[in-house]
This record gives C-alpha cells, structure tokens and sequence, in this order.
C-alpha cells in the first residue's frame, strides 16, 4: 500500500477539487481541439499518475464511446475514485512499468505528472503500450496567475505554524517532487527524443475568477471552497509529515482560522461584494504520436 502523495504531498481534495475546475465542461472546448480526437471512435484511453480521478472522469464526458482506464501508485487516490466515478476503470501501478501489454491503447494521457518521473521511462512506457499512430497527451501545469482575495492572506498565527512547518517538512526533496522540470521548449524536444513524431504544443487557460458573472453561483462557490479545502488538505499533510513538530491544537487553530477567512469570503460573494480575485491556471498541452 503506498499512500505516500496523498499523505505527504497533496490530499485527495486538494487534487480532486482543483482538477474538476480546471477539467470543468465550462472549458470543455480548449481540451477538445487541442487533444484533437475523434469522439465517435471507440479508443482506449489510459491515463497515468490520475489521481482521484477528475481528468479521466471528465474525460469519460467528452469521449463516451471511449474505454478509459486510470493507473497510479497512491492506493488512497485510486480508492477514492473507484467509490465516486462510475464507468472508469482506476488501478494501482507504477508509470515505470504500466500493467499492460504492447500496442494496447489508442491515447495514453497525463496531468502534472511528467516532472515527476524520469523522462526516459516514462516516454518509454507510453511508447510501449501504445498502437501505431497512438496518440500521447501531457498536460503540464506553466505558470498562471494567483490573486488571492484581500482577506484570505495568512495571519500571524498562521505565519507562524507555516514557518515552523516548513523548517521541518522535507516531503518534495524526500519523495522526489518534481525532481524532472522542464521548460516549455524542452518538453517538445524530449518527447521527440523519446521517440514521437508529430509533435504540437498548445496551450489551456483557465480563469477561476468567482466574481465573473460567467460563472453559476455553484461554480463560484465551488472555486471558493476549493481553496478552503487546499489550506486546510496543507494543515493535515503538516501533521502527518511533522508530527513531532506541530500540536493537534495548533492545527487545530489554524483549520479554525481558515474556516473564518472562507466563511467570510463566501458571506462577501454572497451579498454581491466584489472583489475579483483570480486564478488563472496555463495548462501546456504536448501531442505527439507513436510513428
Ligand atoms: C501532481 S499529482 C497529479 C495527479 C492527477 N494527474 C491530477 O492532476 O489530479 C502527480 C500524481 O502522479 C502520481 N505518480 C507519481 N509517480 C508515479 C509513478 N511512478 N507511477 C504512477 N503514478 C505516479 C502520484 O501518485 C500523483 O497522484
């Protein structure tokens, strides 16, 4: 059983909620032309490192007749998305060596998951179970936009906990964390490198700005909520990763302290205070094709 990223690194709420926002139908139409698939095929679709299952969830949306399958290593994701996402077929498993035989799927596909494996394997291995003129999709998360609300900044307390947290948490070095970044020109080329052809780079943008009247009031307080549930996901992460170091009544005070901050910021949106905080996330999207 390994539950190391969803204990140590990011929760299940934090992955699950972010992602069914920036996954939402709202955007639906970026995703379908850059992944340029044909809809009314019957593909097999594998995704890799999904997570709780937001991605292949939405993914099960847009291409119905499509068979999808979710692998990764971290038991707790794949629990949580065997119980909430129907249609899905999640496993446990390892990038590094997919459970799955040659020429096995028409698109293998992935969400912030490339900087965190070594490039060689994990080219090698979407290679592998690929057929001829399979399509490998990576969706890599660039450097957006993040506003936060006047409000929702960390008190002194929370400072505090935070500093002495981060003294102690070694989480991203211990669990190799992001241990392969690329720039968005390196990207392309290592994937060509690995043995794709016809590559494209495209481009994503999500703005998560509650204030916009675009959006429904559920998908408002939606984008609210998530981060109250990103904060306090950091907070539980804390006490298992340093338990040693921070208090239960710590934590427990700072969990208050944010419940506070959202509660408020939902009571601002709720009475038409706008205050147009943003999000705006840049999600690169690589295509390439097994030749
Ligand atoms: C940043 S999270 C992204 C999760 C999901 N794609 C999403 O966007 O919500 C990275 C994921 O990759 C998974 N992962 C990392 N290395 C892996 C490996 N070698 N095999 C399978 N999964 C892996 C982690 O368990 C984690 O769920």
């Amino acid at each position: 059983m390994n539950t190391i990223w969803s204990d140590h690194v990011q929760g299940i709420d934090t992955l699950y909620l972010t992602r069914s926002l920036r996954f939402n139908d709202f955007f639906k139409d970026q995703y379908l032309q850059h992944f340029a698939l044909d809809r009314k095929k019957k593909l097999r679709i594998l995704e890799i490192g999904c997570g709780p299952g937001a991605l292949a969830e939405s993914l099960h949306r847009r291409y119905p007749c499509a068979e999808i399958f979710g692998l990764d290593r971290d038991s707790h994701f794949i629990s949580y998305a065997r119980e909430h996402i129907r249609d899905v077929t999640f496993m446990e498993g390892d990038a590094t060596a997919l459970p799955f035989g040659n020429d096995s799927f028409d698109v293998t596909i992935s969400n912030t998951v490339s900087e965190h494996i070594e490039p060689s394997a994990f080219y090698a291995e979407q290679r592998r179970v690929l057929k001829k003129g399979g399509v490998c999709l990576v969706l890599s998360a660039r450097k957006g936009i993040n506003l936060p609300a006047p409000g929702l900044e960390n008190s002194a307390y929370e400072r505090a906990f935070w500093e002495k947290v981060n003294m102690y948490d070694h989480a991203m070095e211990d669990y190799q964390v992001c241990k392969y970044p690329m720039s968005e020109a390196e990207m392309p080329l290592a994937m060509e490198k690995y043995g794709f052809t016809d590559i494209q780079t495209n481009y994503a943008v999500i703005p998560l700005t509650p204030d916009d009247p675009a959006y429904s009031k559920e998908m408002a307080l939606r984008m609210i909520n998530a981060g109250r549930h990103c904060a306090m996901d950091a907070v539980y992460s804390a006490i298992r990763t340093v338990p040693e170091h921070v208090s239960r009544v710590e934590a427990d005070i700072v969990i208050s302290l944010i419940n506070q901050k959202y509660d408020h910021r939902i009571q601002q949106y709720l009475h038409g205070e706008k205050l147009w905080n943003t999000n705006v996330s840049l999600t690169m999207i690589l295509r390439g094709e097994k030749p």
